[in-house]
């Protein structure tokens, strides 16, 4: 990562996923590296369906003192009731969900009016660049060995479309991976 785009990132990070409360969902929670983040009174539930993170993530969210059952589960189909949530957290999740549309129509679906969609995510680099068609050519190698991680999508396009009341989106120039920039968002949805 560009150094001034790591401070920027983390900070922002530290300062939303700090500012939630009540009952917060972590859709794609993976094995728990947000638990740091989070404020101590929240109401966290995780929703994983790689099964050995999820045995992972159940350990790391107790020794945070959170006994919440995580949900075995795509997030294309969040097993919670309508308007139940206060807050929807993913972090590097949309790149890796199968259906993005889906996945944010279920956000939308199980938060509250009032909640927020809080997300951080790399995304594919403008249309025509170099970096842009190495993330295309990477894509099948990284879905199989990444967790079904796709670097080329269009994640801004499909959060902005996906039917919020309200979006805030800001770019990241991003990190380097093997000397390719990736870009990055951060930014939430509100319902
Ligand atoms: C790159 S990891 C990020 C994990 C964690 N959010 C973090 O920031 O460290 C992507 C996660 O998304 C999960 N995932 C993949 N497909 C998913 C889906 N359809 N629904 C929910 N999570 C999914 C993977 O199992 C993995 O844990």
């Amino acid at each position: 990562m560009i150094p001034d785009d790591v401070d920027a990132y983390r900070v922002r990070k530290a300062a939303l996923l700090g500012s939630l409360s009540g009952d917060v969902l972590e859709i794609g929670a993976g094995t728990g590296a947000n638990f740091g983040y989070f404020r101590r009174e929240v109401r966290w539930t995780g929703l994983e369906p790689n099964r050995r993170a999820r045995a992972t993530l159940r350990e790391v969210a107790r020794a945070h003192g959170h006994d919440t059952e995580v949900l075995d589960a795509p997030a294309e189909r969040i097993p919670l009731p309508d308007a139940s949530v206060s807050a929807v957290v993913a972090t590097v999740v949309l790149c890796s969900v199968t259906d993005q549309d889906a996945t944010l129509a279920e956000v939308i679906r199980v938060l509250r009016p009032g909640g927020r969609f809080v997300f951080f995510e790399h995304v594919a680099a403008p249309v025509g660049t170099w970096p842009r068609r190495l993330q295309r050519l990477s894509a099948p190698f990284s879905r199989v060995l990444d967790r079904g991680c796709d670097p080329a999508r269009d994640t801004e396009r499909a959060i902005r479309r996906a039917g919020f009341a309200e979006v805030t989106i800001e770019r990241y120039a991003g990190l380097r991976w093997a000397g390719v920039p990736i870009p990055l968002i951060a930014g939430t949805g509100q319902v």
